[in-house]
């Protein structure tokens, strides 16, 4: 049964936090929309040697703990990003730390990323992986150095030598250099040094096939910044790019209620920079190097026109704010029926074709 509906006015009325905890329970207790049937056959596809039963993830942040990986996955995502994780559990920044304008369908995320640590999300990955009856579908895990960290190459050798091995997809964030908070390390100036030794230590930890090692993309990135990233990931041959996590920046469309809280902002107002960041890249790199789509998808419209602009698949976390886990589902069918309309067999043919024009 689907109880979502219903809650919904009293969640709004919640303290952010409090309501996504809520969400959360709930659909890991199955009391949301789950799908009868799996998405159809003609979203599935392969994007860096892996098989995504549909082109709808869930973004980092929305499900920290890897707690919902099996519901994720009965609601029709073909993928969930788990984190940002980090060694040792870490509360995050003092609360207030995420504000909603739900009319203009903005947060601003401002967290500092809490995380139960590796541990727990190795127990919570082990428990899914270990399941019965397991529905399909990708798992990544985005991963950082602890706050205070003193030594954070070691951090990353903890992380991806407990999480490696599980994991179908690794991701780091990169910032632009003034705003990366691990001493520059995961700032595009540091980039070449920091993707040789995770490369290290994901051969050690997961042999001669390790997962695909992802970067995700600030918005902020100016051109330089921006063409040395590409550089370094075709130098090292990084599997994938998730394009964008929230900006710093305030745009002109950031709602009123919201321009005095600093952090990042993401929703509605993410989607310009978004979709010009993903459009630059696929032009930039002719569509080489696969790229996930994040920031401001926020209807089904927007995720087609995101696929068409470039994205190889794309990650919402707004949108499930603002819609409910239905949404999920909800895109799957309005993809399914696009496809059909425009007489397109497959998801992946429609990647790009609108920035190839
Ligand atoms: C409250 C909140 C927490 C987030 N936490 C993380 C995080 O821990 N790691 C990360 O890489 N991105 C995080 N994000 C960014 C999202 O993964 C996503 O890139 C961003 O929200 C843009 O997508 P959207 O416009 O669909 O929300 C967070 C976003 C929000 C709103």
């Amino acid at each position: 049964m689907d109880i979502y509906p219903y809650l919904r006015p009293y969640l709004t009325s919640l303290p952010p936090e409090t309501a996504h905890k809520a969400t959360l329970k709930m659909i890991k207790w199955g009391l949301t929309h789950r799908p009868k049937a799996k998405p159809p056959e003609h979203l599935q596809s392969h994007v860096f040697g892996l098989k995504f039963p549909s082109p709808i993830g869930i973004a980092a942040g929305y499900d920290p703990n890897g707690d919902i990986i099996n519901a994720a996955f009965q609601m029709g995502c073909g993928f969930t990003e788990i984190g940002t994780i980090t060694p040792k559990p870490q509360e995050g920044n003092l609360p207030p730390r995420i504000f909603i304008d739900h009319d203009e369908r903005c947060i601003i995320d401002a967290s500092g990323a809490p995380s139960a640590g590796a541990r727990a999300v190795k127990n919570n990955i082990t428990a899914f992986l270990n399941g019965k009856h397991r529905p399909g579908g990708i798992i990544g895990i985005n991963i950082a150095p602890n706050h205070r960290s003193q030594d954070p190459i070691k951090d990353y050798r903890a992380l991806i030598t407990m999480l490696g091995p599980l994991a179908d997809y690794i991701c780091i964030n990169i910032k632009p250099p003034k705003t990366s908070r691990i001493k520059g390390l995961q700032s595009s100036d540091a980039l070449p040094d920091l993707l040789n030794t995770l490369t290290k230590f994901l051969t050690q930890s997961c042999g001669h096939y390790p997962p695909p090692l992802l970067l995700k993309l600030s918005p902020d990135l100016n051109d330089q910044q921006l063409s040395h990233i590409l550089q370094c990931a075709a130098d090292h041959k990084i599997s994938g790019l998730i394009v964008t996590s929230g900006t710093s920046t305030r745009p002109q469309s950031t709602p009123q209620t919201l321009i005095r809280h600093s952090g990042n902002l993401c929703g509605a107002a993410l989607q310009t920079l978004s979709t010009q960041m993903i459009k630059k890249i696929y032009s930039q790199t002719q569509g080489s190097i696969p790229l996930i789509a994040s920031g401001g998808i926020l209807s089904p419209e927007d995720a087609y026109a995101r696929i068409r602009a470039g994205a190889s698949l794309i990650q919402i976390y707004s949108a499930m704010t603002f819609h409910g886990p239905k949404h999920t589902d909800y895109v799957n069918n309005y993809l399914a029926e696009q496809l059909k309309r425009d007489n397109i067999q497959n998801i992946t043919q429609a990647i790009g074709i609108d920035t190839r024009k």
